[in-house]
């Protein structure tokens, strides 16, 4: 509003009078001073009236405000080094803008689906506020790595006609009477573009109808895909540990408040400096094996298997060269043994799992059919994928970063839905 001052600058007007509009979040009173707490989303102020200096008709209306109320306070900004933000506003005067009566969320503990249900004003509490600033600020330096080396950011379709990751998980929607899905990766869009403007990349939502109900896995969620042109398998995994350390020491930067409200330990995150170690697939086995799990060549990993894995280092962790049968139709299987694809995990410690997945990509027109044809995919839907395959065709690579799932990490946070705004789940789609 006009005039008023954003709580996060208030420590550069200390002994100015200014104006803060925000929402009041606790009251209380103590002797003849009365407190409250008000958030405007660049930080908390405590506001305080007391019985000697403020006028008696600011002391009854402070009495009575209820959490959320939406006010404009006048006051004198002092200094207090007890309180938030080093500052604390004596207040003259205040206004209410929008009144709040019987607000649900009540400073009290409340179960997650109850919390869910009213996730439009869950949003509102500290905890929240705070993760959603990690998530903007994550996303920034997501981008601005990659667009101060050269990448170009090219927008892949949404509503897409054909799997770019597996059949099974999804989302049909009816195109005007034909079959459309919405897209689960932009990858194969991104090959295009990737040989016109050499480096490119593409951040935005993503789809899956994933039938998992676990901490790690959204039907809709955000993901970052960087993808070379002339980029082998070696080079792919060095943007991956770059861009992961990069934003890692943004973060520490430029959030530490923010993980200090969620509670982060920060000495994992002190530690993500490239390179990161690389293990193959063959020698994940072996470890998980004698860790006593019952694990065999050629089998996937689940969840505690990333968990055991990841365990076993101090910074993230790359798997690499999976078994071709279990892998997408576009990876470049190892020339050296066609059985494994050159593809790679990042797994995240602390039990955060895969937070990339990248690969080289084929190159060659005739082993991409052969890979379409072992997967039952209809060549057809693909015409277009196989040209970029018959005109200039290139060793490419790139990969997919989970957005949710590396803010998770680096927040600490117990689930990807506290990640997003509006999480869409297995059984939510509301509000
Ligand atoms: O490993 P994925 O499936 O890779 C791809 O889609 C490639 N086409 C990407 C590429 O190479 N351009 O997904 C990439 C990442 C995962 O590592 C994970 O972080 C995240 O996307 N992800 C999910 N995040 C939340 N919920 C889900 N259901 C997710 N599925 C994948
Ligand atoms: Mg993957």
């Amino acid at each position: 509003m006009t005039g008023t001052r954003a709580i996060a600058e208030l420590a550069e007007h200390i002994g100015a009078p200014v104006r803060v509009a925000g929402w009041v979040t606790h009251v209380r009173s103590s002797g003849k001073v009365r407190f409250c707490a008000l958030r405007d989303g660049s930080g908390e102020l405590q506001v305080v009236a007391r019985a000697q200096e403020a006028p008696d008709a600011l002391l009854a209306q402070m009495a009575v405000l209820t959490q959320e109320t939406a006010v404009v306070v006048a006051g004198l900004v002092r200094a207090d080094p007890r309180a938030p933000g080093g500052v604390e506003l004596a207040a003259t005067e205040l206004t209410v803008v929008g009144p709040s009566e019987g607000y649900p969320i009540a400073p009290k503990e409340h179960g997650v689906e109850f919390l869910m249900d009213h996730r439009h004003l869950w949003v509102r509490s500290s905890r929240q506020t705070a993760a959603l600033r990690l998530r903007a600020r994550i996303a920034h330096a997501l981008r601005a790595f990659l667009d101060d080396r050269g990448f170009v950011l090219t927008d892949p379709p949404i509503l897409t006609p054909s799997a770019a990751e597996g059949t099974s998980t999804l989302f049909e929607v009816d195109y005007f009477g034909e079959p459309a899905f919405l897209s689960q990766s932009g990858q194969l869009y991104l090959e295009a573009t990737a040989m016109a403007l050499g480096r490119v990349y593409s951040f935005g939502p993503t789809f899956r109808a994933e039938k998992s109900k676990t901490r790690r896995h959204l039907t809709e969620f955000w993901m970052l895909e960087p993808e070379m042109a002339f980029c082998d398998f070696e080079e792919n995994l060095e943007w991956q540990e770059r861009l992961v350390a990069y934003v890692v020491a943004d973060v520490l930067t430029h959030r530490r408040a923010e993980l200090a409200v969620l509670g982060r330990d920060t000495t994992v995150l002190e530690r993500v400096e490239p390179p990161f170690p690389r293990i193959s697939y063959d020698e994940a086995i072996e470890r998980l094996a004698a860790a006593g799990f019952p694990v065999a060549w050629g089998d996937d990993f689940g969840s505690p298997e990333e968990t055991a894995l990841a365990g076993m280092f101090d910074r993230p962790v790359f798997v690499h060269r999976f078994p071709t049968r279990q892998k997408a139709f576009y990876m470049q299987p190892d020339p050296l043994r066609p059985e494994v694809v050159l593809a790679a995990d990042l797994l995240a410690p602390e039990g955060y799992g895969e937070i990339v997945g990248g690969s080289q990509r084929i190159h060659d027109e005739a082993l991409l059919a052969a890979r379409l044809a072992e997967q039952g995919l209809d060549p057809a839907q693909y015409s277009w994928y196989r040209d970029l395959r018959r005109y200039g065709s290139v060793p490419h690579s790139g990969f997919g970063l989970g957005l949710e799932r590396l803010v998770a990490w680096i927040g600490g946070l117990e689930h990807v839905r506290e990640t997003i705004p509006f999480p869409r789940t297995l059984n939510r789609v509301w509000p």
